[in-house]
């Protein structure tokens, strides 16, 4: 079977590699790859940036769709031609994350699913919502489940008001998410165009953070001087003061992402004067994963994005380096 797999580090270095099919062993299943797609991870990963140390030659992508093609010995929660997806720490099954549950992420500690084929613990698998196409269901068991899970650390409720920040995988998400739970979302952008889009995806109002980049001072406004009661972060270092800037006293920075710097210090007395409640996320459970399937199965929700064919996977790792994609970006696989 094929793989895309990292040798070295760099997008360009990213290289096809033919490799076993394996059988699955006692408790595992092998799963025929339809899709997968791309996470901002991913890029770091295969620049060497998330981890420099990563054991190569190693499958990146976390996130993978497909049909179980082969149980092995002892399964009991799949059969062949289930349609399932993997999900991210094979280990976190359910309950607060633990180190030990925190091992074992695909493309990462262990190999990601950029092949044709997988072998999973069958524990490490969820059905899909049978409304979506392999290439929608690959997008969600990083992103998805990251902006899921930021949206409960929110408590949010009908009439909150979210912020999100960019319109990439987890941002545009999180709009949809906040939509289905009626709160008010705004969302700050470097591109109008992306903003245009949004907005016919239930974004109630928008802002381009290149041309305003006071953004914090409009949605303060935008709340008539409240602030917002959630910002998905994604920023990071870069984003964090104006985030904590533009909260409400008492309200929550789902802290999620890493991707723009700062030498600007930490606003220690902003955080304690607002009482805002930083919440880290690091994607979530299978627990929290099936949950998400079953309010997306019930509301037919249908993920954001572009899929490109097979062998693009180089183009599609650029395209998020450029930041020139919206929602998410998917390869249909072989
Ligand atoms: N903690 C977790 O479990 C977890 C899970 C998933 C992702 N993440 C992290 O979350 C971040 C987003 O991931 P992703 O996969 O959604 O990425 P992505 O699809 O590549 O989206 C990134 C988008 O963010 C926007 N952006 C870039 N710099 C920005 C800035 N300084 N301020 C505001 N927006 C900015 C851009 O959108 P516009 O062009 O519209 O501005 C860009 O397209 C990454 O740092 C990733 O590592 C963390």
């Amino acid at each position: 079977m094929q793989a895309w797999q990292i040798s070295s580090f760099g997008i360009d270095s990213l290289q096809f590699a033919e490799r076993p099919t394996s059988e699955p062993g006692p408790g595992q299943v092998r799963v025929k790859i339809g899709a997968v797609s791309f996470n901002y991870r991913d890029l770091m990963m295969i620049k060497g940036l998330y981890n420099p140390k990563l054991h190569l030659p190693r499958i990146p992508c976390s996130d993978g769709a497909g049909e179980v093609e082969a149980v092995g010995e002892g399964v009991t929660r799949w059969k062949t031609g289930d349609r399932v997806a993997g999900i991210f720490m094979q280990n976190w099954l359910d309950g607060p994350l633990t180190p030990v549950k925190a091992k074992g992420a695909l493309g990462g500690d262990i190999d990601g699913m950029l092949a044709e084929q997988v072998v999973l613990h069958e524990n490490g698998l969820v059905e899909m919502p049978r409304h979506l196409s392999f290439e929608e269901a690959a997008t969600l068991p990083c992103a998805a489940v990251t902006a899921w899970n930021a949206l409960a650390a929110g408590d949010v409720k009908p009439g909150s008001t979210v912020l999100i920040q960019g319109t990439g995988g987890v941002s545009i998400f999180a709009l949809q998410f906040a939509r289905l739970k009626g709160a008010r979302v705004l969302g700050i952008s470097g591109s109008a165009e992306k903003l245009e889009r949004a907005i016919s995806l239930g974004l109630d109002a928008g802002l381009n953070y290149r041309d305003h980049p006071e953004w914090d001072r409009w949605a303060v406004d935008e709340t008539g001087g409240d602030g917002v009661d959630l910002i998905v972060e994604v920023g990071g270092q870069g984003t964090l003061a104006r985030s904590l800037r533009a909260i409400r006293m008492g309200g929550t920075l789902a802290q999620v992402g890493v991707l723009s710097r700062s030498e600007e210090p930490l606003a220690v007395p902003t955080i304690l004067h607002k009482q805002a409640r930083i919440h880290g996320i690091y994607v979530g459970s299978r627990k929290d994963f099936a949950d998400m399937n079953k309010a997306i199965a019930l509301t037919r929700m249908r993920p954001v994005g572009a899929s490109y064919h097979w062998d693009q996977a180089r183009e599609v790792l650029k395209r998020m380096e450029s930041a020139s994609h919206f929602g998410k970006l998917v390869l249909t696989v072989g």
